[in-house]
């Protein structure tokens, strides 16, 4: 279906009655949309200066700007809200853009940002001291790394660690070694779950490779199970990203899913999951298929042992990467000798050959070896837990004050990872993160999907993020995003699918035939 589907966008009016709104309240949405792009123009006038020149030659950043809001949206919201971050300090949980206006981050930096980015900053500092005398020798190691394997041995129960430049380098050694050293062709992955942009591991659209190796299987589904014990010699490794516990089956939440509320939910991130980890590491091991661990994203973030210490699994393999680095980018796989071997004792000339010029490079180990210095205090895994229960308090709490305001949106989280869910059908449930960035408060590119608190947040950081969080829904709703439709025909989340299905048809059947989109 995504390879035929057509592209098409809306124009201002269909903007405005994409769910088929009376004409008030689409007037309402323009002028609360004016408004709101007025404000984004007095407040971001330098971003958007350099915005313009950076922008068309920058693919990255290309990239993550169009992919804020759903497609038919995306041409009307570029032209009125640009929310392309340049930003130029940190301190606390807090960044500063470049036209002086400081925001509560909540991106997270994609995961790296566990600790805060003062200790972040300590550990580059301080990390650099540590090996400043080598500077970027590469090849021969800083003496430092025999501190850093030890621990992530110990953290990991791993026998050894094999160092990458990214997370997604790391992911591909993993698979690689599994492979090579049971060898095995295939892989199975769980639908939806994120490893990185390898196309090895995302089969699927945007892939014109081929995969043929790499099967997709059911979270929580015990045909999966019976699945990996028919595959069983086949399989290299099984690999799982334990952050599908928060939603199982779906792809990392973003907004630009958020034509339609019912494309966005969790799960309770509680025993269920748990008790499907253990029924898969019984069946890897009854099967003796390699189960691997992607904490990326997980680790040292779930819990200082990440989610092997969370929900008391242990794998075969684990992959590390974002945050232990302590600000610097890395990959790591830790895993047992007879897996992560390169060579074949019995064939000489059989070599797996995994390697990178900038692995293990002196300033990442010296910020690494910062950042063990931090987990390993004595009051890191207190601070965890606490953070975690009162941001769990502080959820809640938020919730209440959003049924009490009527608010048509609650908090759902995992640990210090956080989601908005609607509970509103509708369209533009995707305009919260500009309202949001309107009042100070700094998300990724997915929006109001994925959320991250740092383990630094203060009692008053937590009482801005709530107030900024009220108030931008309450300035939403008051511009009239949430309208509940004609109380003969409410909005309901049959009513939006359908009107989507309507106009994907047109766009992907109807108006080729004309030689014309629906609208451009
Ligand atoms: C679970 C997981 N695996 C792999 C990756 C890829 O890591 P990187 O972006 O460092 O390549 C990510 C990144 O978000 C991730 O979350």
């Amino acid at each position: 279906m995504a390879p035929m589907m057509r592209s098409y966008s809306y124009t201002e009016d269909q903007f405005y009655k994409a769910d088929g709104a009376d004409v008030e309240t689409a007037a309402l949405r323009k002028k609360g949309m004016n408004d709101l792009a007025q404000r984004f123009k007095d407040l971001f006038k330098e971003s958007h200066k350099a915005a313009e020149t950076v922008l068309d030659g920058l693919s990255d950043m290309r990239f993550t700007d169009t992919n804020r809001v759903p497609f038919p949206c995306q041409k009307i919201v570029r032209e009125k809200l640009n929310v392309f971050n340049m930003v130029t300090e940190a301190r606390g949980a807090e960044v500063k853009d470049l036209d002086g206006n400081w925001a509560i981050d909540v991106s997270g930096s994609y995961g790296v940002n566990v600790a805060g980015y003062d200790v972040f900053k300590n550990c580059l500092a301080q990390g650099w001291e540590k090996v400043k005398d080598l500077g970027c020798v590469l090849g021969p190691l800083h003496p430092i790394i025999e501190e850093n394997v030890e621990f992530l041995k110990h953290v990991s129960g791993q026998d050894e660690v094999s160092f990458h430049m990214s997370g997604t380098e790391a992911v591909m050694c993993a698979v690689r070694l599994a492979c090579f050293n049971t060898r095995r062709s295939k892989i199975a992955v769980f639908s939806g779950a994120y490893h990185g942009w390898w196309d090895g591991v995302q089969p699927g659209a945007g892939n014109e490779r081929i995969v043929r190796d790499c099967v997709t299987l059911k979270d929580l589904s015990p045909a999966s199970l019976t699945a990996i014990a028919a595959m069983g010699k086949q399989l290299g490794a099984v690999l799982v990203n334990p952050l599908q516990c928060f939603h199982p089956n779906s792809s990392p939440p973003s907004d630009v899913v958020l034509m339609d509320s019912k494309l966005r939910n969790t799960a309770d991130p509680g025993d269920t999951y748990r008790l499907w980890l253990h029924k898969l590491r019984k069946v890897c091991t009854e099967n003796d298929v390699p189960l691997v661990f992607d904490e990326v994203y997980t680790g040292f973030r779930l819990a200082r042992g990440g989610a092997q210490e969370y929900f008391g699994v242990k794998a075969d393999m684990v992959v590390y990467g974002k945050t232990i680095g302590g600000g610097m980018p890395n990959g790591l796989v830790c895993g047992p000798k007879h897996l992560m071997r390169r060579f074949d004792p019995d064939h000489p000339l059989r070599v797996s050959y995994v390697i990178g010029t900038f692995a293990a490079h002196p300033l990442l180990l010296g910020s690494m070896n910062e950042f063990i210095k931090f987990l390993k205090l004595e009051s890191t895994p207190k601070l965890y837990e606490s953070v975690s229960s009162r941001f769990s308090d502080w959820v809640k709490d938020t919730n209440s004050r959003l049924i009490d305001h009527s608010m048509p949106l609650r908090i759902v989280n995992l640990s210090t990872i956080w989601t908005i869910l609607y509970t509103q059908p509708g369209r533009y449930n995707w305009m919260l993160q500009y309202y949001l960035r309107a009042e100070g408060v700094m998300l990724s590119w997915v929006g109001t999907g994925r959320c991250l608190i740092s383990l630094d947040f203060t009692d008053q950081n937590f009482a801005d993020l709530q107030e900024r969080i009220i108030i931008a829904a309450q300035k939403m709703q008051a511009d009239g995003w949430w309208w509940k439709g004609d109380p003969k025909k409410p909005i309901t989340s049959k009513v939006v699918s359908s009107l989507m299905a309507k106009e994907m048809a047109y766009a992907t059947l109807v108006a080729p035939m004309f030689g014309s989109k629906k609208s451009e």
